[in-house]
């Protein structure tokens, strides 16, 4: 066992001042009453037992998905609210350019007469919770008070929570996560299944204060207030004042056939591979290797006395996307969820199975779709809502790593970052030091999905996959990775990949999901200086050669020059376009980028027969 020091403060002593507190906010609400989660499985139980009975959840098949439920989500709450998210620092100049900002007194304002009388007819659940390895130096420490059954059976899957964590928790030391779905039940009045604000939704961060406020959704990084309201946008801020990183990484630890361990981090936009790429399974013939996960969606990263990195995952549970994923594609997943599950938005079989699209190459008959209705195949619509997900226990995972709860993290020897780009960006490629890595994570550019309200398949820059989560001004954020480099000794190895580049026809050119096993093994093997790799104008390229490819010999050298081909006239494009970026950062434009752009804009002149990337 670890060993881990436990607060000296009694449960009873810590708790009276945070009672004050949530009595407060209860009185405000005009909450019924107060329950205070203790985290039991019985707690878990008679909560979904409630939610069957108010017609929320749909109770599964007991054979075929023991313990497990399936919900359907108000057509206005299917995803983050990007452009109701907030970060209400003191001054604007904190938020940045690329976040919504308000006066903090402003917002406190509106939300103030918003949350009055808010949790009419509703109970409140107060949630202490845990972020991280309870009793870990690197763990933060929550309460979240929220009005939704649906958020408290969701927040024990994902966070260690309940009368566990109550030792831990200081008067002075949590974050507070207040959250209403901003529908009050009126005397008389009859609830609906997935209560919400259909029309009012704040997602609001006050930073110097560690608060958050969320009114008026109910669903994920909107509500389950420890993920990206926490973890990533509060965190944040914490992490750069106290020298750590907070980032949008899963954590993924790879065994080499002799038995080396090698953990890295890595950052793709929401919807774009983490869950996939933590829990992949390498393609038989590649014996011997093996992938491990600590986490899928967030790390949290220190510097340790040795000057080594170290990570953490604060989540213990997945938050899924559905879509795509099957036996084939993702089998750990599958396993992840096959019991103990919550299914949001996903289709409900007549036999109380779920179903989504991908999970088998023909639909069953009579589904019942997200909206809850009968489906009609030929409608057009998908059964499954795009950003449907299953909430499922990290302890489930087949692959799960033996040290994914040690209090000390893990050793992280690389980072990768990697976008969705049907064009232009190669299938992997390595930064030539550290200040290059920042600078391609910072221009990053990746197509939206559908894991935020609003367009699908438009480019953005999406920098190191925090667009969505930085709680403070991205040229801070940038600065911040340039000099925590600067401290390090050794810094780890930096990387870009994309899996998802098309041919003119529309189809992926590269198979994915567990064929990354052989970009991961390069990565791997280039961290330990045990492969080669060429000089392209971006950064270090393998050849063909460099690839394992057993198992996978119909993929041929041309196809490989394909996937790999650096379009001078696209990545002109591409380059000049990180000018749009910069131009928002400009006065904290880290001089360095300024340099950087120019040295890869030059570099483009190369000619291509020299870049080394011609089959061989
Ligand atoms: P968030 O939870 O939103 O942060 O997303 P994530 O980064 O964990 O994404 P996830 O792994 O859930 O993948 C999202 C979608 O991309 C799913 O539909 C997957 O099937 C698909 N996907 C994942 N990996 C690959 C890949 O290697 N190739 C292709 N073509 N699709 C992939
Ligand atoms: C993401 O959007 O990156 C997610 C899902 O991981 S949510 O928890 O809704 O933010
Ligand atoms: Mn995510």
């Amino acid at each position: 066992m670890y060993n881990v020091k436990v607060s000296p403060l009694g449960i009873m002593e810590n708790k009276s001042a945070i009672d004050n507190w949530v009595n407060g906010i209860a009185e405000q609400c005009g909450a019924k009453n107060i329950h205070w989660c203790d985290g039991s499985q019985k707690e878990y139980d008679n909560l979904c037992d409630l939610l069957v009975r108010k017609g929320t959840f749909i109770k599964l098949n007991q054979e075929k998905r023991p313990n497990s439920f399936a919900c359907f989500s108000d057509p206005s709450d299917v995803a983050r609210v990007e452009d109701k998210t907030f970060i209400c620092s003191r001054r604007k100049e904190d938020a940045g350019p690329t976040n919504n900002w308000m006066a903090p007194e402003e917002m406190k304002h509106i939300l103030n007469n918003l949350l009055t009388d808010s949790m009419q007819g509703r109970t409140l659940y107060a949630i202490p919770f845990c972020m991280g390895p309870l009793g870990s130096p690197y763990a933060r420490y929550g309460v979240q008070v929220t009005d939704s059954e649906y958020v408290v059976v969701n927040m024990k899957i994902m966070t260690r929570m309940g009368d566990e964590v109550m030792p831990y928790l200081q008067s002075d030391n949590y974050v507070k996560c207040i959250h209403t779905i901003g529908a009050p039940l009126r005397p008389g009045q009859e609830d609906v299944k997935w209560p919400c604000n259909p029309e009012t939704k704040y997602i609001s961060h006050f930073p110097e204060e560690r608060m958050v406020i969320s009114y008026g959704s109910g669903y994920g990084g909107n509500a389950l207030m420890g993920k990206k309201c926490f973890a990533l946008r509060i965190a944040s801020v914490m992490a750069r004042e106290e020298n750590w990183l907070a980032e949008h990484m899963l954590i993924m630890g790879v065994e080499s056939p002799e038995g080396e361990k090698t953990y890295l981090g890595a950052a793709f936009p929401s919807a774009c591979g983490k869950t996939n790429f933590a829990m992949l399974i390498p393609p038989k013939e590649m014996q011997g290797w093996k992938v491990t996960t600590i986490g899928d969606d967030i790390a949290w990263v220190h510097i340790r006395k040795d000057g080594k990195l170290t990570a953490i995952n604060p989540e213990s549970g997945y938050f899924g996307v559905a879509p795509g994923t099957n036996y084939e594609t993702n089998p750990n997943a599958m396993e992840s969820m096959r019991k103990n599950t919550i299914f949001t938005n996903v289709a409900v079989t007549p036999g109380g199975d779920v179903w989504w699209e991908g999970l088998t190459p023909q639909p069953p008959k009579n589904l019942i779709d997200w909206h809850g209705l009968p489906w009609d195949p030929k409608s057009g619509k998908p059964a499954a809502h795009p950003n449907s997900r299953f909430t499922a226990p990290s302890y489930q995972n087949p692959a799960i790593d033996s040290e994914w709860d040690n209090p000390n993290g893990v050793q992280i020897e690389g980072f990768i970052f990697g976008g969705r780009r049907t064009t232009t960006v190669p299938l992997v490629y390595q930064s030539f030091n550290w200040n290059f890595g920042v600078y391609l994570a910072t221009t990053m550019g990746s197509e939206t999905t559908a894991a935020a309200f609003g367009e699908v398949g438009k480019i953005r820059r999406d920098p190191f996959a925090m667009l969505p989560f930085m709680g403070y001004h991205i040229g801070d954020y940038v600065n911040h990775w340039l000099q925590f480099g600067r401290d390090l000794p050794m810094t780890p190895r930096i990387f870009g990949v994309n899996w998802f580049r098309k041919d003119e026809h529309g189809k992926f050119l590269w198979p994915g999901f567990g064929e990354n096993m052989r970009v991961l093994k390069w990565i791997v093997q280039r961290i330990k200086g045990q492969n080669s790799a060429i000089e392209s104008p971006i950064g270090w390229m393998p050849t063909y050669k460099d690839l394992d490819w057993s198992g996978l010999e119909n993929f041929t050298k041309d196809d490989f020059a394909k996937i790999m081909e650096i379009d001078r006239e696209l990545w002109k494009k591409e380059l000049l376009s990180h000018e749009e970026l910069f131009e928002k950062m400009y006065d904290k434009l880290p001089k360095e980028f300024f340099f950087m752009r120019e040295l890869l804009l030059s570099s483009l002149w190369r000619s291509p027969e020299h870049w080394g990337l011609q089959p061989e």
